[in-house]
């Protein structure tokens, strides 16, 4: 209970700074973007989607799993165009290549089957358990490509793996913003009122 009234102070206080701080140019992808750790990230790959989610936040949910989907995508690509190459050098790069190649496969499948979910959300019955799953694939996702980035750790790095560690570190900071959406779209829907009126 502490914890969730920590979130829900922390969220309207970031609320209220951004009305603030950007004042006229406070909009819906601001506002969205204001429960994310990586903010200006948000805004910058979400704000296409601004003028068709508005306030809600199982469409912002579904917008952020989806831009993730598609940056792994081209993460996915890059890696394999490394593995094609094949001048990789040194064993234990290769090795930390495959594992890599593996990691964002197992992300592509968590995000997939996350933006499967969202786009078939049930408000009825079921809802509570459909967010609970979704936000345990993207926390996967996420382990995935921080399990990716480990695997390199202590080699000796060239330009490509430290490109393409780059490219993975920035795909996680959007996972990691979409997982903070889909909470939020947990905590709207089905915890805010129960939680504000249960008071310890
Ligand atoms: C709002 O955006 C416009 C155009 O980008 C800019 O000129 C203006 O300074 C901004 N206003 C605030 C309060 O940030
Ligand atoms: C990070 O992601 C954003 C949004 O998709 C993109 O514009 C940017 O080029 C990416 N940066 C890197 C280093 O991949």
């Amino acid at each position: 209970m502490t914890i969730l009234a920590l979130f829900l102070a922390l969220l309207i206080s970031t609320l209220l700074h951004n009305v603030v701080v950007h004042g006229e140019n406070y909009s819906y992808v601001n506002e969205a973007c204001s429960v994310t750790r990586y903010q200006d990230l948000c805004v910058k790959s979400l704000s296409s989607y601004s003028n068709n989610a508005k306030r809600s936040p199982s469409r912002w949910a579904r917008a952020g799993v989806s831009v993730t989907l598609s940056e792994v995508k081209s993460v996915s690509q890059y890696v394999n165009t490394m593995t094609s190459g094949g001048h990789m050098r040194g064993t234990r790069n290769r090795a930390a290549l495959a594992d890599c190649v593996e990691c964002i496969q197992d992300a592509l499948n968590n995000l997939h089957k996350s933006l499967g979910v969202l786009k078939r959300l049930n408000n009825n019955g079921g809802f509570n358990e459909q967010m609970n799953d979704v936000l345990t694939w993207l926390s996967a996702a996420l382990t995935n490509q921080d399990t990716c980035i480990n695997g390199f750790e202590g080699g000796r790095k060239n330009k490509e793996i430290t490109s393409l560690c780059d490219k993975v570190q920035n795909a996680s900071y959007i996972t990691s913003n979409a997982l903070a959406l889909a909470l939020v779209n947990k905590l709207a829907s089905t915890g805010l009122q129960h939680y504000l009126g249960a008071n310890p």
